[in-house]
């Protein structure tokens, strides 16, 4: 066999990019200018989301970061951004619909949040949170609990980057009995965690444990990421489940 036959033989079957536009609405993104470690101005916040709309996305709920320590970011910024962004987009003439809700880390200003019910949803009252990388927080299930006797129906941000979780899916799949929606990071099937990461979102996929695929763009590397993602087998996968709820929002 020569080169290019073997070479032929080995790789993959060829797969159509995905087109977004199936997904229709994109749940995690860092878009509004200034607020955290996304985009760092109003110019960076339409680049991205012209960047969005050219692959066929045609809403973005974008999810700045709030949390006690850091990035605050309580709704009055966030919503006051995401006027500021609607303006902007307007007058750029981009024909996206960008809506705000935020991605909450885990501690105890997400619980007062909780109990005072100020948390920004999308969809049913969906809250989009996020764990630390270190380790399994022990109040997990008990915050879980906390959202969903408050109406909220708790959305765990990507999942497959929680490493302390690889070698035992057991949580997750407490998680899972007690209703608790997955959103995964597109941009992880294309690699951009690094291979453990991709790996664990095949695992999450072939377990049909997701509802929700989220970009978490920060920046124009993300964007290349999505890209790179719309041949990935596991994301078609993952579409033709039929799980996925992003086009009904
Ligand atoms: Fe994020």
């Amino acid at each position: 066999m020569n080169l290019l036959k073997h070479f032929l033989a080995k790789r993959r079957p060829d797969v159509p990019p995905l087109d977004y536009g199936v997904l229709r609405c994109d749940v995690h993104s860092h878009f509004i200018p200034g607020i955290d470690d996304g985009a760092p101005t109003v110019e960076a916040s339409l680049e991205l989301l012209q960047a969005m709309y050219n692959l066929g996305f045609r809403k973005v709920v974008t999810t700045p970061h709030s949390m006690a320590d850091g990035y605050k970011n309580p709704p009055e910024v966030i919503l006051g951004g995401l006027e500021k962004l609607r303006r902007a987009a307007k007058e750029a003439n981009l024909h996206l619909e960008v809506d705000a809700a935020a991605e909450y880390y885990l501690d105890h200003a997400l619980q007062e949040k909780t109990a005072k019910q100020e948390l920004l949803t999308f969809g049913q009252d969906m809250v989009l949170f996020e764990l630390p990388f270190i380790a399994e927080p022990v109040v997990l299930m008990n915050i879980v609990f906390e959202l969903q006797t408050q109406g909220y129906t708790p959305v765990l941000a990507h999942p497959e980057r929680y490493t302390f979780w690889h070698a035992n899916l057991g949580t997750m799949e407490q998680l899972k009995d007690r209703q608790v929606l997955f959103q995964l990071n597109t941009v992880a099937l294309a690699g951009s965690y690094g291979p453990a990461v991709k790996k664990a979102a095949e695992r999450i996929i072939d377990k049909g444990w997701y509802e929700l695929v989220g970009s978490d763009c920060h920046s124009l590397k993300h964007v290349d990421a999505l890209e790179a993602a719309r041949t990935e087998p596991f994301l078609h996968k993952l579409v033709d489940s039929g799980k996925l709820m992003n086009a009904t929002l």
